[in-house]
């Protein structure tokens, strides 16, 4: 840049010298010009042309200093911007370890960490740049080590990193997972969603009313679909939603609609007791999968506590935020399993909370989403057949959620329509890819949700499949992300000199 601000002047420079000695040439060529004729008065003597051209050469030089300066000014502004959207964040968050991770975006001395220190106001998150698809950025996380990071999509913003992990720590990673013993990711019938229809209290005319996405008074297929996955994980097909209208008599004129009056004629849960009847298979879930959660604090292996570290310099945020996030998620798949698309985390409006952020909210809500800004999904494993994470429409040009089911193609249906997708991630042992749930608010916090993210994993159609995630949670609501973070930085001194036991840490998060 500075540079190209030299080479501008010298040339601007240089073309002033040229103009002035094309000047003084002028001159020159009118004095050796042959005498002119008789008939053309005599110029006369006392014309300067000098004085001309240096008048001119004087208004061109100001024009070009002007020109200049305002140049300079620019290419100032942008090293500024530049600086302040790349640099690390300005957060100053008192943290038990607070280890920022290596990578060339080293922070000043002045903005190191310092255990203790007051949580400063202006809280900046530096959010990567994707440049373009397939753009390849070199980034320094290990010494001695130099990883390449691809810009997989910008919407959302995407990135895969192969070698992310060694084959050691992958496999340190799963034995621990197994050591702590994994569960089943859903459970067939989720409680509390009961609750929130009673507490509602909404009548039939409601709930239809809700559901007739079109407002055409009727009930397609696609907007049964779209609210009985919200509603309890069972993940209805357009095939088997028409078995349980067959089954229940619900579609009385059987046009495949459901009219308000059907709607009425049924129980609230009439089409999840019907399956239940049926008897219901891990496969027609959500998700189909078993999972646990591996802390990554102090006192853990040191394997899960580099992990952290690198997740910290390859996310460049500030390290107290990575360290107040979940713990790590470590999934696997048997043959067969899948993870329907889904958003990691949900869209955040006023009356949301985060669920890390419970300690320092004012007012309860029962609208509550996990705030997971990024995922860093680490395989574990190279898989033998099937099981890639789809991202069903990733830089698609719009975002409709109502065309994600259409003419019986459900987008969001990894069993079955994962090709359709527009972008696939292939599992590579030691890969990981990672991504922005939420937009930037423009003001360097986080802002709206970004619904691109949409993301599931593909059936595994040979062998298992094992992957790990660490979300970081950050509350969209700046105040209460501060408060929260005030909170743990109190209790924490409250508990000074008292060895931190992990168990202590871990109250902080939901086992989600
Ligand atoms: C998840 C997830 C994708 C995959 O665990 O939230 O989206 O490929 N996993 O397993
Ligand atoms: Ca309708
Ligand atoms: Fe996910």
């Amino acid at each position: 840049m500075i540079r190209m601000v030299i080479d501008f002047f010298l040339f601007h420079l240089i073309k002033l010298k040229m103009i002035e000695s094309q000047g003084s040439g002028d001159d020159e060529a009118t004095e050796t010009a042959p005498p002119p004729s008789p008939s053309v008065p005599p110029r006369p003597r006392q014309r300067n042309p000098l004085q001309k051209s240096s008048v001119c050469s004087r208004s061109y030089f100001m024009v070009v200093m002007v020109f200049f300066h305002v140049y300079i000014i620019n290419v100032i502004a942008l090293l500024l911007y530049v600086h302040y959207n790349n640099g690390p964040g300005e957060m100053v968050v008192p943290t038990r370890n607070a280890a920022s991770g290596t990578n060339n975006h080293k922070l000043p001395e002045s903005q190191v960490q310092q255990p203790g220190s007051e949580f400063l106001h202006h809280m900046y998150l530096p959010r990567i740049e994707g440049i373009r698809v397939g753009h390849v950025q070199k980034v320094s996380l290990l010494p001695n080590k130099v990883h390449e990071m691809r810009t997989l999509s910008l919407k959302p913003l995407l990135f895969e990193i192969p070698n992310f992990l060694s084959e050691e720590e992958c496999r340190v990673v799963m034995q621990l997972a197994q050591l702590k013993g994994l569960m089943e990711s859903q459970v067939m019938v989720p409680e509390g969603q009961e609750e929130l229809t009673e507490q509602l209290n909404l009548s039939p005319e409601e709930i239809f009313n809700l559901l007739d996405l079109n407002q055409d008074g009727q009930l397609q297929l696609q907007e049964i679909l779209t609210h009985s996955r919200v509603r309890d994980g069972i993940w209805l097909t357009p095939e088997n939603l028409r078995e349980i209208y067959t089954g229940l008599k619900a579609d009385k004129d059987n046009n495949g609609l459901l009219s308000l009056e059907e709607f009425r004629q049924l129980s609230s849960d009439a089409f999840q007791r019907f399956l239940q009847q049926r008897g219901l298979k891990s496969s027609q879930m959500v998700r189909n999968s078993r999972h646990t959660w591996l802390y990554q604090g102090q006192g853990a292996h040191q394997v899960l506590q580099d992990l952290k570290k690198r997740v910290t310099g390859l996310t460049r945020l500030p390290p107290a935020l990575v360290d107040l996030s979940e713990p790590l998620q470590v999934v696997r798949y048997e043959q067969g399993g899948h993870y329907h698309a889904h958003h990691d985390s949900g869209p955040v409006y006023p009356e949301t909370a985060c669920t890390h952020t419970r300690l320092a909210a004012n007012t309860s809500t029962p609208f509550e989403t996990s705030c997971r800004y990024i995922t860093v999904l680490f395989y574990l494993n190279s898989v033998e057949g099937g099981g890639e994470t789809a991202f069903p429409v990733a830089d698609n040009r719009t975002y409709d959620e109502v065309s994600l089911i259409q003419n019986e193609v459900d987008l969001l249906d990894t069993r079955k329509n994962c090709d359709k997708s527009n972008l696939r991630v292939t599992p590579t042992k030691g890969t990981a890819v990672f991504w922005y749930n939420y937009l930037s608010d423009g003001r360097g916090w986080v802002g709206e949700q970004d619904e691109y993210s949409l993301h599931g994993g593909c059936v595994v159609t040979r062998g298992t499949k094992w992957v790990a995630n660490n979300w970081i949670n950050i509350d969209p609501d700046y105040q209460r992300q501060a408060r929260f973070q005030q909170l743990v930085s109190q209790l924490e001194n409250e508990d000074e000199g008292a060895e931190s036991s992990p168990e202590r840490h871990t109250d902080t998060h939901q086992d989600l």
